[in-house]
C-alpha cells in the first residue's frame, strides 16, 4: 500500500478567495496546498476591469502569511457591457487570465452577469484573438428548467452555439456535474476543458437530505444523481487531459448557510488535495492525480509546470468542526470527518 505521494505542487483552476477580513484565513488554507490559483471575480461589486483586478490580487498577496508562496491568477467578470478594449488590456497586463462568464441570476453574486451572450460576441471575439480562455458557470436561469436539468440545457441552449459561433474561443466549462457535460468535453477537442470539484466527485444528491436538510452540502450547480458522478470520477481518474482540478471552494459564513434561505458554496480549501487523495486512491488512481492536479491545467492554460513538490503521507487527521472567517466561523467541507491522507510539507 502506498504511504507516501510526493507530487508536483498543484493547481486551483478554480477559487472563490473572497474579500477583506476573510481573505487571511482563505488565502493561507489554498497556499499551503496550492502554487496558484483562478481567483474568481464574483466579489461586491465584482472585479470587471484590469484595474480592480490588479487592486484585488495586490490584496491577496499582502494578506498571504510570511513564508508562503502562492500566485494569484487573475479573472475579468464578463458583463453585458465589457468592451473588447477591457480585453486587450486584460491580456497585455499578465495578471488577468481569464475571463468569467456568469449568467445573470444564476449563483451567488451573479446580478451583474450576462443577460444575452450575443450581445457580448464582439467581446468573445477579442478573447479568441489573444488567447483569453472563456470560464462558463453552466447553468440556464430559466425558471422553468428543473434546477437539476439546468446544465444539461445549457449544453443546447447556449454552449453549443457558442462554440459553433466563435471559433478560436477557449473555454473552461467550470465544475461539470453531469455525464452529459463530459460527454460533450470529450468529445470538443483542446480548446473545450472543464474543472471537477471534490464535492461532485465525492457525493450525490442524497447527500443534501442525509438524515435531514444539509444546508452545507449546498452548491450550485447542485449535486446530481450518482450515475452522473459516477461520469465525473471516471472523467476525472481518465488521464484525459482536458480534466483538471478546480475546487470552486467557496466560503460562507456559518450563518449565511445554516439559514431559512442558505448560500450556494462548500469551503473545500482547508483539505483540498487530500479530499482528492482519497477519492484517486478509492478509485485505484492515485498515479493519475499528479496530471489531473498538476499538470493538465497548466497545459491548457499555457503556463510552465511547478517546480515545487507537496508530499502527502498515509496518516488519519480530522478536519475541524469549524474554522475562522473573518469575524465569523464558517464550516469547511468534511467537517469533522477524518481523512487518511495528510499534508506532509510543501516545498
Ligand atoms: O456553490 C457555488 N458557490 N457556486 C457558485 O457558482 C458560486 C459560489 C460562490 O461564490 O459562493
Ligand atoms: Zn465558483
Amino acid at each position: 500500500m502506498t504511504s507516501q505521494l510526493t507530487i508536483t505542487r498543484p493547481d486551483d483552476w478554480h477559487l472563490h478567495l473572497r474579500d477583506g477580513a476573510a481573505l487571511r484565513q482563505t488565502v493561507l488554507h489554498s497556499a499551503r496546498r496550492f502554487a496558484r490559483a483562478i481567483v474568481m471575480p464574483n466579489l461586491r461589486p465584482p472585479v470587471t476591469t484590469t484595474a480592480e483586478a490588479e487592486r484585488y490580487r495586490a490584496r491577496i498577496l499582502a494578506a498571504l502569511p510570511e513564508g508562503l508562496t502562492f500566485e494569484p491568477l487573475m479573472t475579468l467578470y464578463l458583463t453585458d457591457n465589457t468592451p473588447p478594449d477591457e480585453i486587450r488590456r486584460a491580456w497585455a497586463s499578465g495578471v488577468v487570465h481569464a475571463v468569467k462568464y456568469y449568467p445573470a441570476g444564476a449563483t451567488t453574486n451573479s446580478e451583474n452577469g450576462v443577460t444575452d451572450l450575443r450581445a457580448c460576441y464582439p467581446t468573445l471575439e477579442a478573447m479568441a484573438e489573444t488567447g483569453m480562455p472563456l470560464l462558463v458557470h453552466g447553468e440556464v436561469t430559466d425558471p422553468q428548467v428543473d434546477v437539476f436539468d439546468r446544465e444539461a440545457v445549457f449544453i443546447d441552449r447556449i454552449l453549443v452555439p457558442l462554440l459553433r459561433d466563435i471559433e478560436g474561443l477557449n473555454v473552461v466549462f467550470e465544475h461539470v456535474t453531469t455525464r452529459e457535460a463530459v460527454a460533450l468535453v470529450r468529445e470538443s477537442g483542446r480548446r473545450l476543458a472543464a474543472t471537477i470539484t471534490p464535492q461532485h466527485l465525492s457525493m450525490n444528491r442524497n447527500a443534501l437530505f442525509e438524515g435531514g436538510l444539509r444546508p452545507h452540502h449546498y452548491c450550485l450547480p447542485v449535486l446530481k444523481r450518482e450515475e452522473h458522478r459516477r461520469a465525473l470520477v471516471e472523467a476525472a481518474t481518465s488521464g484525459d487531459p482536458s480534466f483538471f482540478l478546480g475546487t470552486d471552494s467557496a466560503p460562507h459564513a456559518r450563518r449565511h448557510k445554516e439559514s431559512a434561505c442558505g448560500c450556494a458554496g462548500m469551503f473545500s480549501a482547508p483539505a483540498a488535495i487530500e479530499l482528492y487523495a482519497e477519492l484517486f486512491e478509492r478509485e485505484g488512481a492515485l498515479e493519475r492525480l499528479e496530471g489531473f492536479a498538476s499538470r493538465h491545467g497548466a497545459n491548457f492554460y499555457g503556463l510552465p509546470h511547478n517546480r515545487e513538490t507537496i508530499t502527502l503521507v498515509k496518516e488519519s487527521w480530522s478536519l475541524p468542526r469549524e474554522l475562522a472567517f473573518g469575524d465569523e466561523t464558517v464550516v469547511p467541507m468534511a467537517a469533522g470527518e477524518t481523512l487518511s491522507w495528510k499534508l506532509k510539507d510543501s516545498k
